[in-house]
């Protein structure tokens, strides 16, 4: 058993919290959001994520996991701990590291006894460096520590599985001992370590959100000229993806990437090749045919209703900006009801879990609790994000409840040939019967 301190309760921070704990450390998670820290105490989650609440409750209860605001009671003891804190994007497009800044000089502040500190944040490449000078330099006496990078791959919807059966997991620092402990602690999840220098492993975060990201904008970009030749973008996807080289994963054509890593991390990548005198033009490729998947839908709707959108009640399937989480961070749907709104349409809105976070976000589009409720007089729906409520829908009730039979599956998850037999128009992304 070790101790561990874990600075950030978020996405990241709670996952990694309460997974370590599972595994049988004993854990203080700490935030500075003091309401945050008060209801995880009463086992009031801050996010909605799948088996999250129950796994904070089983540790909670077994005494391996408590939270706090207090930087001194977390380190308290503590042999390693993991920054976790957000880091948006700045006004430049580089990563905003306020938040790194402050957790560094509150650890630096607080500790007692030797210390592991390890960056799990996605941070400009040269941020570990920085963190130890802040360190050093903020400590009230000296006491010896090591920074380490461990950046994490999780995905939101399936944070648990991720953390516990990673596909790696990257261990950066120059301080081989530290680099070793670390390794340690993750040796239970079996999973293949590498351990490299900081600043690589620091790139191997970005490099891999990017490369992933560069999947997706490639396979929208193919599915434009799919639906143009009379190609199924789907088949193509799992055609290619039986190449081991290439694999199935993130071959998904649709509205896009967004959330709250791909599009910053993406952003902060080209301007730190930019910022070094480079032209990362891939990088600027892969952000523009995403965001153009976004503009394309009010296009594609006046196509199929015939017309302009002015007047037309639209509903959108989903608002997340993925399903299984309630994350509304750079969701697509926010940029897609602008420009719906622009165009004059009324636009509605349905989302399993994201409604409450959502509705602020998006003050003019009239947000339901019920999705064949906001189907009632619609004269389209656009399937935005893929939640399995959506694949089981009543299609039957929602064709009788539309005031046009029209859907746009912005993320393919109907059968065309089922849809077209009930009756309805339907649009799908880059697949080959759009064009004939
Ligand atoms: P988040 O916004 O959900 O959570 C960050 C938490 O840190 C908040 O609760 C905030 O109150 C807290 N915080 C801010 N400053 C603090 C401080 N000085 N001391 C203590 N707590 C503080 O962020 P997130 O989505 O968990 O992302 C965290 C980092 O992990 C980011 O760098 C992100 O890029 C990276 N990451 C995120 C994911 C993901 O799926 N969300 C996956 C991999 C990596
Ligand atoms: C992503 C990465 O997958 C994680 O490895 C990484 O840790 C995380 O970013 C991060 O750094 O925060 P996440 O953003 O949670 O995870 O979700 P993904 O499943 O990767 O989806 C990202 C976006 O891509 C979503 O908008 C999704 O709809 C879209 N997507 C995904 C596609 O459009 N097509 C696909 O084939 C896959």
């Amino acid at each position: 058993m070790k101790q561990i301190c874990v600075i950030g309760v978020g996405y990241v921070g709670l996952v990694t919290a309460a997974c370590f704990a599972d595994l049988g450390n004993r854990v203080v998670a700490l935030d500075v959001d003091r309401q945050r820290v008060e209801n995880l105490k009463k086992g009031i989650m801050p996010i909605y994520e799948p088996g999250l609440e129950e796994l904070v409750k089983r540790n909670t209860k077994g005494g391996r996991l408590s939270f706090t605001t207090s930087y001194a009671e977390a380190l308290k003891g503590a042999e390693f701990a993991f920054i976790a804190v957000g880091t948006p994007s700045g006004v430049d497009g580089n990563a905003d590291l306020q938040y790194v800044d402050a957790a560094a000089r509150s650890i630096a502040q607080n500790m007692t006894v030797p210390l592991i500190i390890i960056n799990k944040s996605t941070v400009p490449i040269g941020t570990g460096d920085w963190v130890a000078d802040i360190v050093k330099s903020a400590q009230p006496k000296p006491i010896d520590f090591a920074v380490v990078s461990c950046p994490e791959f999780l995905r939101e919807g399936s944070a648990i599985g991720d953390f516990m059966s990673p596909h790696r997991n990257v261990i950066g620092s120059l301080d081989k001992d530290a680099a070793n402990k670390v390794a340690q602690l993750h040796l239970p999840l079996r999973s293949p370590i590498v351990i490299t220098d900081l600043r690589t492993a620091e790139m191997i975060k970005y490099a891999s959100n990017a490369f992933l990201a560069t999947k997706i904008s490639f396979m929208n970009e193919l599915a434009d000229l799919c639906e143009l030749v009379g190609a199924d973008v789907k088949e193509v996807a799992a055609g290619m993806g039986y190449d081991a080289r290439i694999g199935r994963h993130f071959l998904d054509a649709g509205l896009g990437w967004g959330g709250s890593c791909f599009p910053k991390d993406v952003e902060a990548l080209a301007y730190m090749a930019k910022e070094k005198g480079l032209n990362p033009r891939i990088l600027h490729q892969v952000m523009e045919v995403n965001y153009d998947r976004r503009k394309a839908v009010v296009g594609h709707l006046e196509k199929l209703l015939n017309g302009s959108l002015q007047g037309k009640a639209i509903g959108l399937l989903g608002l997340a900006f993925k399903p299984n989480t309630d994350d509304m961070r750079d969701a697509p749907s926010i940029d897609i009801s602008n420009s719906l709104l622009a165009a004059g349409a009324n636009v509605r809105g349905y989302d399993p879990v994201a409604r409450r976070i959502a509705a602020p976000l998006m003050p003019a589009v009239e947000i339901f609790d019920d999705v064949y409720k906001m189907a009632q007089g619609c004269d389209a729906l656009v399937v935005v994000t893929e939640w399995n409520e959506f694949k089981q829908l009543d299609l039957e009730k929602v064709k009788g409840l539309l005031k046009c039979p029209v859907i746009y599956d912005g993320r393919n998850i109907y059968d065309p040939a089922a849809l077209k037999t009930m009756g309805f128009t339907y649009r799908a992304i880059g697949r080959g019967f759009n064009g004939h």
